[in-house]
């Protein structure tokens, strides 16, 4: 399977939270997508360690722990251990980023770089030999249920291109207003994990809306494939 669905846990139903991952797994999606937030980077406060180490125990799903915390290098240890495979940081949020990257992959995690919608695409180009994966917000990050920002469109392709260019294996991720309306558009501008919370929790059954990203993915898939014949 060419792309990656990983819901967001943020718009989950806490008190059936072991529930709702499983269904999320049994349905097709290969990631989890962990909002971690401080109240000081973004405005709201989210979950931390404690809520990772416990559902570490119900899935096998790969954990994708975006850190919306300032200054993160001082968790990224901490994170590994309770169970993240991949950790994201935000760009806007440190003042060495090659540090920061080192960290993870001392921790033994997958490394990822985030941007915030104003910030621009040009600024992650110093760190794509370093990085497994590159999240490109497209909303303003610290909640759920927003809508989509069209420009993130452009940012995606501008980024698909320059890596394609370069010959980088690094995967784009795209979060924020996610669902069955743009989910083909994101894609097809570029993206290969698309984070989605309302879309997968807030609505019908979990596992119908897991089955209609996977539905659009191997569309995208046979496109994509007819594309190069
Ligand atoms: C926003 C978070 C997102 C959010 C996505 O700060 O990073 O992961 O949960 O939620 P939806 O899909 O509802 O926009
Ligand atoms: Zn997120």
């Amino acid at each position: 399977m060419r792309y990656i669905l990983a819901p967001s846990l943020l718009a989950a139903d806490f008190n059936i939270l072991g529930q709702q991952i499983r269904e999320t797994e049994e349905a097709g999606a290969e990631y989890l997508h962990i909002d971690v937030m401080d109240g000081i980077f973004v405005p709201s406060i989210s979950f931390g360690m404690p809520l990772i180490t416990s559902i570490r125990k119900t899935s096998r799903q790969f954990f994708d722990v975006h850190l919306m915390i300032a200054d993160p290098v001082r968790y990224i240890r901490e994170f590994a251990d309770c169970g993240a495979d991949g950790i994201t940081f935000h760009l806007e949020a440190v003042e060495d980023a090659d540090k920061v990257i080192a960290h993870i992959h001392k921790a033994g995690a997958r490394a990822s770089i985030s941007i915030k919608p104003g910030t621009p695409v040009e600024e992650v180009y110093p760190y794509l030999s370093k990085v497994e994966m590159v999240l490109i917000m497209s909303v303003e990050p610290g909640f759920g249920g927003q809508p989509f920002m069209p420009e993130a469109y452009e940012r995606i392709r501008q980024l698909r291109n320059y890596l394609d260019e370069k010959g980088l294996p690094v995967k784009i991720e795209v979060d924020g207003g996610l669902g069955k309306k743009n989910v083909r558009d994101v894609i097809a501008a570029g993206a290969d994990v698309c984070v989605a919370g309302s879309a997968v929790f807030k609505k019908r059954s979990i596992s119908e809306n897991v089955s209609q990203f996977m539905k659009a993915f191997r569309e995208m898939e046979e496109l994509h494939r007819e594309s190069f014949e």
